[in-house]
């Protein structure tokens, strides 16, 4: 199983991304800043929010990226959508931007199996967590209530089971005696904005491959080093 351009550095144009936001948009910034060098294999074509009053949205039309709400909720006029409406709402200014690949980035509604098979192999998420750990919300609660010595995050494809999904990019850093969510969350943070910029340049210049389940990423003559990067498949 593998993406449609499979070769690195196979990229005749960047490929066009959406980013779906509920809030803040902190991730989506930072990956509009990547996009914004122009040997950056992606461009962050669309930022799509189901709620109408995420900050982020504000942050993309600053950057001049093209934003569209898809609300879910009954607002003004608009009646509220079932799940199946609200896919098919996304879906349509999904194609109508041509976007090839979604990036979810504090998008807090579950997708149906079907969207997500549409987007199968072009679709990632960021998670505050070392998955398979602490999938779900209050990553960082519940990390500091276990006492666990590494926390971090992971960026994974996404598949129809929540928070699960072939890992394409981790990176841990150390729980510190003194760490309370919030500082935990703040270095987390820092570390999101770094793997989800890196992930996404693996994924949109071909050099992830699924094979039973699991990414297999290829980095040779990748500025991508084997830190961040589990299953490196090049560089010794
Ligand atoms: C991020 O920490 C992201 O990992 C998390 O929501 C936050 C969104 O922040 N996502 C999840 O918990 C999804 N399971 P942002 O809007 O500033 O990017």
């Amino acid at each position: 199983m593998t993406a449609n351009w499979t070769s690195p550095g196979d990229f005749m144009s960047r490929k066009r991304v959406a980013v779906l936001i509920s809030g803040r948009g902190s991730n989506m910034a930072a990956l509009i800043e990547a996009a914004k060098d122009k040997n950056y294999p992606a461009e962050i074509a669309l930022v799509v929010s189901n709620v109408a009053a995420a900050g982020g949205l504000q942050t993309a039309r600053s950057a001049g990226v093209a934003t569209a709400v898809v609300n879910h909720k009954k607002s003004g006029k608009s009646p509220k959508l079932d799940r199946a409406a609200f896919e098919r709402a996304l879906q349509a200014v999904l194609q109508h931007h041509r976007i090839d690949i979604v990036c979810l980035a504090g998008f807090m509604r579950l997708l149906s199996a079907d969207f997500v098979g549409h987007w199968q192999d072009r679709m990632l998420n960021i998670h505050p967590a070392l998955l398979p750990a602490f999938k779900g919300l209050d990553t960082h609660k519940r990390a500091l209530e276990a006492g666990v010595m590494q926390h971090g995050a992971t960026v994974h494809f996404v598949v129809p089971e929540m928070d699960s999904g072939p890992i394409v990019a981790q990176e841990a850093i150390e729980v510190r005696p003194d760490d309370t969510e919030v500082t935990l969350a703040a270095r987390v943070l820092a570390v999101e904005h770094r793997i989800y910029p890196l992930a996404l340049k693996l994924l949109a210049e071909g050099r992830v491959h699924i094979e039973r389940g699991r990414c297999i990423i290829n980095t040779v003559g990748s500025s991508v080093g084997p830190l961040i990067v589990p299953g490196n498949g090049g560089a010794e």
